[in-house]
């Protein structure tokens, strides 16, 4: 097998990354840009290391050069995957990541073209974000040939780290989106809470401007795409009635968060008070996903997916990634179930799907 990078090795999800791939016998270069972490890192799992900022273009590309790939872990990736984006289209080398960033989708998805001339592949999205739901929107979409809508759902139980509180913070100021007609369109945020059935329970669940909207789009083609998250039924209650105020809210928040002093203030608390699941909650925690493909006249074909924590499966959906991207070689801009097929999912321990058609 190629040699391999693994970026970001230091973060909380990059440790985990970095110990699933020893686990599994391989060997990856771990690189980020803080050499004492990384050094402590190697010699506990004895791998080599290299420190380079991502703002070091040329050390960058001497990192990647001779790999077959590399594993982006170092998030918020609107911040972090275009020089690395970059060097891999300059060296040849692949780019996975475990983004759930809108944008950094759009920005990928748009170099596809690049990535084929240069034979390597994009792939966005290896981690929680979007394996199991690409892949559960693309397995209800291909029962349904012609389905023009699609809802996804996500519930997942379990805790931030730090990294995806932040990410997700980053998100906010872009407002809400879904996508109609094949065209990203704004959606009011906190607007459009319904209860959906998820195979544990009902939620009640809110559009959220996510990953899926590009992923799902180019996996199944289908052009009216609504991605929801599951949230607290309190705050679902609330924003049933108070979404108006909270959507003219949001532009003060938003010119708030413009200010780099409350911001960074902002990212030290979430430093401070999020630290991601321990060993024990990683082995407790669930997500529970749904999707429903349907079309004029009434069909619709619905799915359900039950999997682990959501680092859980990161950890093991991203190297098996890795492992396929090493091994065959696609080409490409693409979504993990274009990548990897729609049962990828399935190989991730504690993982079960079923259907239902309308
Ligand atoms: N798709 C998914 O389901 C999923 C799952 C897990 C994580 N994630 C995403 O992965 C990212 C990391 O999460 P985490 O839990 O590991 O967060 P974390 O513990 O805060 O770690 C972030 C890592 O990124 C590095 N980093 C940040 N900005 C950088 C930059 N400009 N240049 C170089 N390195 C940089 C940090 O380096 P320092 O240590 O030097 O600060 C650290 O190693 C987040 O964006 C998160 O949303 C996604």
């Amino acid at each position: 097998m190629s040699p391999w990078v693994l970026y970001g090795a230091t973060g909380y999800t990059g440790v985990l990354l970095a110990e699933e791939a020893a686990r599994r016998g391989h060997r990856p270069l771990l690189a980020g840009r803080n050499p004492q972490k990384l050094r402590a890192l190697g010699e506990r799992l004895n791998l080599d290391w290299k420190a380079v900022p991502l703002e070091d273009a040329a050390g960058l590309r001497a990192l990647l050069k001779g790999a077959g790939a590399v594993l982006h872990a170092a998030g918020p990736f609107v911040q972090t995957s275009s020089p690395m984006a970059d060097a891999c289209l300059d060296t040849g080398c692949s780019y996975l990541d475990i983004t759930g960033e809108l944008p950094v989708f759009q920005a990928l998805f748009a170099r596809d073209a690049a990535a084929k001339a240069k034979k390597i592949a994009l792939i966005p999205g290896v981690g929680f974000d979007v394996v199991p739901s690409d892949c559960l929107a693309a397995w209800v979409a291909a029962k349904l040939p012609g389905a023009d809508t699609l809802e996804l759902a996500l519930a997942v139980l379990g805790q931030p780290s730090a990294g995806t509180a932040k990410s997700a913070l980053g998100m906010v100021p872009g407002g809400g989106w879904v996508r109609r007609d094949g065209a990203l369109v704004p959606f009011p945020p906190g607007k459009g809470v319904h209860p959906v059935r998820f195979s544990h329970r009902e939620a009640l669940v809110v559009p959220a401007p996510i990953g899926d909207l590009v992923t799902a789009w180019h996996s199944t083609h289908i052009p009216n795409i609504t991605v929801c998250l599951a949230m607290p039924s309190s705050l679902a209650k609330i924003l049933r009635v108070a979404w108006p105020v909270g959507a003219v809210g949001l532009p003060l928040f938003n010119q708030l968060l413009g200010f780099p002093a409350f911001r960074s203030r902002l990212d030290a608390q979430l430093e401070r008070r999020t630290a991601g699941p321990d060993a024990e909650k990683l082995k407790h925690g669930s997500a529970h996903l749904y999707a429903r493909a349907s079309m004029k006249g009434g069909a619709f074909a619905e799915g359900w997916l039950d999997t682990s924590d959501g680092y859980d499966l990161t950890r093991h959906a991203a190297i098996s990634a890795v492992e396929q991207v090493l091994a065959r070689r696609p080409e490409g801009a693409l979504s993990p179930s274009q990548a990897f097929g729609v049962d990828f999912v399935l190989g991730v321990p504690g993982t079960s799907r079923r259907d239902s058609l309308g």
